[in-house]
């Protein structure tokens, strides 16, 4: 057994910071993972699991996260660029308290991922990219309050899409859909992924490999890494207070993807045919998933 179960004094305060002795709150949930674990299962450590302070300061900073992408709902349109995308970001989150969790990230430029069409994700915002009629763009956007973060991703069609790429954002959006379904206290992250990645696969797209979700909340990116190519009863267990995003990037041809060798960031579908993301950031509860961010 790892040292990350290990026992407890019963009649301590629980780790959990509930006030409450340990052998009336977590014990039984601790024994459960450590059941998990002498099976062979991969189980999250106890600092995976969020606190009911963590979870409040999480909830607060997912507000403004999804405050943000309504207000871009309401502004984006055809003859916009992709720098105003980024300024409506950093304004909003400022002004609301946050700070943009992009920004200066691992030296990322710009305050939010603005990517259209044939790129997949981290796509940098500029005054020169311009949205036009036709375009699909996915707006990544994370944000800090009080150290918690958030992490979400909307799709948004621009003018007169056709109905090869309207479908394509619709699927992912299912895929997206299936997945908070399947966040099932006691299963496991590959269960998820596997549904997600099926529901693309019915649809005769195909899902990236090399990049997926993550855990979120007092990291912008913690542990699980979460990917929707996986198999059923593989990957880590889910346990209620894991806090994680389901952000497939679903493409309408191969899955196969190249950086920008330029810029460093953009990320690009090797046969240019267009890609799709939805994200949204979620809570395992008791008897499934509370939906933090969309
Ligand atoms: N928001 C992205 C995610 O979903 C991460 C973007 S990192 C950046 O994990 F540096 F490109 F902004
Ligand atoms: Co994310």
């Amino acid at each position: 057994m790892s040292e990350k179960w290990v026992k407890y004094d019963r009649n301590a305060p629980c780790w959990c910071g509930s006030g409450k002795k340990y052998k009336h709150c977590h014990e039984q949930f601790d024994e459960k993972i450590r059941e998990f674990e002498i099976k062979g299962a991969e189980v999250p450590d106890r600092s995976l699991i969020k606190t009911e302070k963590d979870v409040e300061g999480i909830r607060n900073s997912a507000k403004i996260n999804i405050a943000v992408l309504d207000e871009i709902a309401e502004k984006i349109h055809a003859g916009m660029s992709t720098q105003e995308i980024d300024d409506i970001v950093y304004n909003t989150t400022v002004k609301m308290g946050g700070i943009p969790a992009d920004l200066h990230y691992e030296g990322f430029p710009k305050s939010v991922c603005t990517s259209i069409n044939d790129e997949v994700c981290h796509g940098i915002p500029s005054k020169d990219v311009i949205l036009k009629d036709g375009d699909i763009v996915n707006v990544d956007c994370s944000t800090i309050l009080n150290g918690y973060f958030s992490d979400s991703s909307r799709m948004f069609m621009i003018g007169d899409v056709s109905p090869e790429k309207k479908k394509l954002v619709q699927v992912t959006k299912e895929c997206v859909e299936i997945g908070i379904k399947h966040v099932i206290p006691w299963t496991f992250l590959g269960d998820m992924g596997n549904a997600v990645h099926q529901h693309a696969l019915d649809n005769d797209y195909t899902v990236v490999r090399q990049i997926g979700g993550h855990g979120c909340g007092l990291e912008f990116h913690e542990d699980p890494y979460v990917s929707y190519v996986s198999k059923p009863g593989t990957e880590m267990l889910m346990v209620p207070g894991m806090c994680f995003t389901i952000e497939p990037m679903v493409n309408m041809g191969t899955d196969e993807i190249y950086q920008d060798e330029e810029n460093g960031w953009t990320i690009y579908t090797e046969d240019h045919k267009p890609s799709a993301q939805w994200e949204v950031q979620v809570l395992v509860t008791e008897t499934g998933c509370e939906v933090l961010t969309y």
